[in-house]
């Protein structure tokens, strides 16, 4: 049942390109977006003032994706926050407000709280969801289904990237009907979103170089990840996948913050784990590996094929494929999970079942 891989993660990880093209394909026909069973209106997507997302753990680092995405293409503000906050914060809800749900399983009792509190609060609902007919999915007013398929790992990977698939199908979506995009643009992005799977799969081919990475730091007791904007989102799901299933302390942190703090938590040989695959940030990110390497620390730069001025500065270079760059994360998530489950199997941890977690938190 595990088509010949050593654990259920690796050959979800390997399965991305298809979840991610059995997510996207179906929603596009003749070249436009079709999200057949939203009964959202182009009225009501122009009335919001205000989206909120809201989800735990990796979908709520899809989320932080979102934030950035979303904002860019409809241009309304965005907040994400974790379901356990939310939903004991009062939020400030009505009916121009969108409250977008994300969950795997459709069942994380503080998502489905959250959502609950949302609707009695007048506002509208919508989530993303892989399991079809779950609470969350009962109780939202409109679901887009990830079709990534029965996730068994603990650790998720292919409905994290299916989630992403969403998000941007959903942006894209909701800028047309908001009237932002010219017909040349909207094209484009439909075309970016076709060959999204196939860039993944691009991106799964460097396996061997991560291996190699991880063999060189599976040992070490603390890593940091930072980035900035998407990378900085990109950091929260590198972190969360190395620690919970390689049993390794680490954090993420926004790029910019480190001087504020964290940088003095920096010394000889501490990991650091860069992510530049957003050009307009490329120099902000190459500023702070010089500032983390003159306190001593080995530098693993992420970045895109292009931009190999990173090897100037940092100990090993990671690449993945240039890439329309609101879709980078789709691309940058893949070496991240490949060094976390590399690293994780080097120290002969239980992968597929980390200690002390559960697939689906029912309880709060
Ligand atoms: O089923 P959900 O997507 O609602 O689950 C949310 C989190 O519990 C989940 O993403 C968790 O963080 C994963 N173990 C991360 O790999």
């Amino acid at each position: 049942e595990k088509g010949g891989y050593q654990h259920f993660m690796a050959k979800e990880i390997m399965e991305q390109p298809k979840a991610v093209r059995d997510t996207i394909s179906p929603r596009i026909q003749n070249g436009k977006i079709v999200l057949d069973n939203i009964t959202l209106t182009a009225e009501q997507i122009k009335s919001f003032s205000k989206i909120y997302i809201v989800a735990c753990g990796s979908a709520y680092h899809v989320g932080v994706v979102a934030k950035y995405v979303l904002e860019k293409f409809t241009r309304i503000p965005v907040e994400v926050d974790v379901a356990s906050e939310f939903r004991y914060r009062q939020p400030i809800l009505d009916d121009k407000v969108l409250v977008l749900v994300i969950s795997q399983s459709g069942e994380t009792a503080d998502t489905l709280a959250a959502l609950r509190e949302a609707k009695h609060l007048g506002a509208r609902t919508l989530s993303i969801v892989n399991v079809v007919g779950s609470s969350i999915a009962n109780d939202s007013d409109d679901v887009i289904y990830t079709w990534a398929g029965p996730e068994i790992a603990v650790a998720t990977t292919k409905a994290y990237s299916t989630q992403l698939a969403v998000v941007y199908l959903l942006a894209i979506y909701f800028a047309d009907k908001l009237g932002v995009l010219s017909a040349e643009e909207y094209a484009d992005y439909v075309a970016k979103l076709q060959a999204l799977p196939d860039k993944i799969s691009e991106a799964l081919e460097n396996k061997e170089q991560i291996q190699y990475l991880a063999s060189q730091f599976f040992n070490v007791k603390d890593v940091f990840f930072i980035g900035r904007n998407l990378d900085y989102a990109m950091s929260l799901e590198g972190s969360l996948k190395l620690k919970e299933i390689s049993y390794i302390h680490s954090d993420a942190y926004a790029a910019g913050e480190l001087k504020h703090g964290t940088i003095s938590l920096v010394e000889d040989g501490t990991l650091v784990i860069a992510l530049a695959t957003q050009d307009a940030l490329f120099d902000k990110m190459i500023s702070n590996v010089k500032e983390v390497k003159a306190r001593g620390a080995v530098v693993l730069g992420l970045t895109t094929e292009h931009n190999k001025k990173i090897e100037q500065v940092a100990d090993y270079a990671l690449y993945v494929p240039e890439f329309c760059e609101m879709m980078q994360p789709s691309l940058a998530v893949i070496p991240l999970q490949l060094f976390a489950y590399y690293v994780a199997s080097m120290k002969g941890c239980d992968i597929d079942k980390p200690r002390n977690l559960a697939k689906s938190v029912t309880v709060e």
